[in-house]
């Protein structure tokens, strides 16, 4: 495996290997590695010929300071689990290489997409996200870019950039990977005391139970369950409940088996910030 620095390098190694006619999955990450990340680059393994993996904390998705000072860094483990699980490529720049000129000025619109959620409780979040996908596409060049449906309001917003920047990247969205106990796993977790911790898979609980009811009950009860079982714990606080439909994330306000739905939840585990989803009809 090896690991580039620099956009210059990377660049040069991928236009050669796509000249020998090599395929490229791409999977962008911000580190602090797990089960979830890994699933994305084994999934990229078995589709194309070459792996690259970004690692990059970028500052300009982060709307809280204090979240961006104290995401975790683990670079060293990191490479060693990327090498494990056959990956071929890293890039690992550091801010001054990705904005040279300091925060870029652009302004995406992602319409509904950017408006809930992720888009209403994180201003700025979305844009900062395209801004640096974007780079890091022109960048890598892959064929296939792997997203995890844990971010499924961020994997909306890459498959409306790509066709906004009329990008042939083909952008792949892979199933949420979870600890045995359902919390969904993320980079995060590791910052939850062991009260937290024990808590935290309540989010999946109240996800399970919105899908059960979804059939035969109307949506705001759904929420409310979601928000009461949430809320039930001292350690959680939910921040918000939304059953939105899958595509345009416009909120679906009639529950029905066959109207395809999906919750999103975001929750407060203390400072820490837990987001999970799931599919309702399904
Ligand atoms: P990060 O949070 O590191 O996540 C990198 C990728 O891993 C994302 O596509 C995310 O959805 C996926 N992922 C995280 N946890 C997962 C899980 N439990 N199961 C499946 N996939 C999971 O998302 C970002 O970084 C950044 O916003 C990024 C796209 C790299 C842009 O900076």
């Amino acid at each position: 495996m090896v690991v580039f620095n620099e956009i210059s390098t990377v660049d040069e190694w991928v236009t050669n290997k796509k000249k020998e006619g090599r395929s490229i999955g791409f999977v962008p990450t911000m580190g602090a590695l797990h089960k979830g990340h890994i699933a994305l680059v084994e999934q990229a393994r078995r589709e194309n010929d070459l792996v690259v993996c970004s690692i990059f904390v970028n500052p300009i998705q982060f709307n809280n300071k204090e979240d961006l000072k104290k995401y975790p860094r683990t670079l060293d483990s990191d490479l060693e689990k990327l090498d494990d699980a056959g990956c071929d490529a890293v890039f690992s720049p550091d801010a001054e290489e990705m904005y040279p000129a300091g925060h870029p000025d652009k302004i995406y619109d992602f319409g509904q997409l950017n408006k809930v959620m992720e888009g209403r409780f994180r201003q700025g979040h979305f844009n900062g996200v395209a801004i640096v996908v974007k780079k890091l596409f022109d960048i890598v060049q892959p064929h296939r870019a792997y997203f995890g449906e844990k971010d499924f309001q961020q994997l909306q917003v890459v498959r409306s950039l790509v066709k906004q920047e009329k990008s042939d990247v083909q952008v792949i969205g892979c199933p949420t990977v979870r600890e045995a106990d359902g919390l969904a796993m993320s980079s995060r977790n590791t910052r939850l005391t062991k009260a937290q911790r024990r808590e935290a898979p309540r989010i999946y609980q109240a996800l399970v139970k919105a899908r059960e009811m979804y059939p035969e009950l109307p949506v705001e009860q759904i929420k409310d369950q979601i928000r009461d079982t949430i809320n039930a714990s001292p350690e959680l606080e939910l921040e918000y409940a939304e059953i939105v439909h899958p595509d345009t994330l416009l909120p679906v306000t009639r529950s029905h088996r066959n109207t395809s739905a999906v919750a999103c939840v975001a929750a407060y585990a203390g400072k820490v910030r837990l987001i999970d989803n799931m599919h309702l009809n399904s």
